[in-house]
């Protein structure tokens, strides 16, 4: 499959994705994270289906267009890792983590701390989406939609 079919598949896949976890989902009340701003598409896809949540965006520089920037209370520059952890208890319904980079060996790096940081944002189960694998024993998998191929994007819901 060539990158850009990929690329599409992605895209649809999270569509997909946070329109089902918006529409059919038991969300528990909370901020939504959106980890990994970027152009701010999701980010703008998220406030369009949640009009009534605040929206937390973080990502380590601001390249989003400008009609998808969150206000300065709403977006949290600088690595997650250490940023994140100002809003650790926070309770969040929804954390969405789009910062997988493509790159086997850099995703490893972002894998070691990012379940963890997941699930010292989400509130008791709150729902967690991102495109890549997070293993731990209290991230629980949820299934996907049928459209959506196994192993291309992840949803899971936060237990114990
Ligand atoms: C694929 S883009 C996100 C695209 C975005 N969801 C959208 O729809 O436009 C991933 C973003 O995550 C950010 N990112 C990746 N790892 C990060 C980290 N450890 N700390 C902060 N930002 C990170 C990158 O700077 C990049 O902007």
């Amino acid at each position: 499959m060539s990158r850009l079919d990929s690329f599409i598949r992605r895209l649809v896949a999270q569509r997909e994705i946070l329109d089902m976890i918006c529409r059919d989902m038991q969300l528990p009340d909370g901020v939504v994270i959106e980890l990994g701003l970027g152009n701010g598409r999701t980010y703008d896809h998220l406030r369009e289906r949640l009009p009534d949540r605040r929206i937390i965006a973080f990502d380590r520089v601001l390249g989003a267009h400008k009609a998808s920037t969150p206000d300065r209370e709403n977006l949290i520059l600088g690595e997650i890792d250490v940023t994140a952890r100002n809003f650790f208890g926070i309770g969040a319904g929804l954390v969405h983590a789009d910062i997988g980079s493509g790159y086997d060996d850099r995703d490893a790096v972002t894998l070691a701390w990012l379940p963890e940081v997941t699930l010292q944002l989400l509130a008791p189960a709150g729902i967690a989406a991102s495109g890549v694998r997070m293993d731990h024993p209290d991230l629980q998998p949820l299934p996907l939609p049928e459209s959506v191929a196994e192993g291309r994007y992840f949803i899971y819901r936060k237990v114990g």
